[in-house]
């Protein structure tokens, strides 16, 4: 699929808020600073549509960008961020967990894991809870270019195996990128248009 507009929509904390036109959306979510933004802007070409920081914690809110017209990219913060406070980490997640029990646009949500840790509980507890909820997820590994090819291959099937032995009986669709050099645009922006095209012609 070729990436022909991509704009900022708005920003907010409440579902209820979101944009109301019945578009198929894809949401980015794992901890903070696993590169959920900066693979954002990967896709779409674009340096700093969504915005990015070194320092975990930089987006707060929902923040829904409009591609080609026609569908949604959904940023989101990092679930499990230390630095905020109690009272406001649980205020954030009732938001983000709202999002994704009430978004009826949802079609597939992307769990993004570093690829250089190994599984964390909090991502394995996030994917367990998705699947409870019937909410379809594909795994994003980000920042290949910290591996080396042979060790890339060797992580995911280890990533993956761990996940069916412990709770999946298949591996759910995963995904192997680098922002840094481009890696994996080709196969994830397939995978949209793929989704996307079967959401178009069983809607008509
Ligand atoms: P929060 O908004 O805080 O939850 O973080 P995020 O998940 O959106 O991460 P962000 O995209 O802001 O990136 C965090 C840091 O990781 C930045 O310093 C990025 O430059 C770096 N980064 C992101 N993707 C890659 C990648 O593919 N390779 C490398 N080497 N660094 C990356
Ligand atoms: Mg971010």
């Amino acid at each position: 699929m070729k990436i022909t507009s991509a704009e900022f929509v708005m920003s907010n904390s409440d579902v209820a808020k979101c944009p109301k036109e019945p578009l198929p959306e894809y949401a980015f979510i794992g901890r903070s600073n696993v590169g959920k933004s900066s693979l954002i802007n990967m896709l779409v070409d674009r340096k700093s549509l969504a915005k990015t920081s070194g320092r975990p914690g930089k987006t707060q809110l929902i923040n829904h960008f409009k591609i080609n017209q026609n569908w949604f990219l959904v940023d989101l913060p990092g679930y499990g961020y230390a630095r905020v406070s109690k009272k406001d980490k649980k205020i954030f997640q009732k938001y983000i967990t709202d999002y994704f029990a009430k978004r009826e646009q949802l079609v597939c949500s992307f769990v993004l894991v570093d690829i250089r840790h190994k599984p964390q509980p909090i991502d394995l507890e996030f994917m367990e809870w998705l699947g409870i909820n019937g909410i379809p997820f594909a795994i994003i590994f980000t920042k290949a270019d910290k591996l080396k090819p042979g060790a890339i291959e060797k992580y995911v099937t280890t990533y993956l195996q761990q996940l069916l032995e412990t709770a999946w009986e298949e591996a759910p669709p995963n995904f192997v990128t680098s922002s840094a050099n481009r890696t994996g645009k080709d196969e994830l922006l397939a995978y949209i248009g793929e989704i996307n095209q079967n959401f178009f012609e069983n809607k008509n």
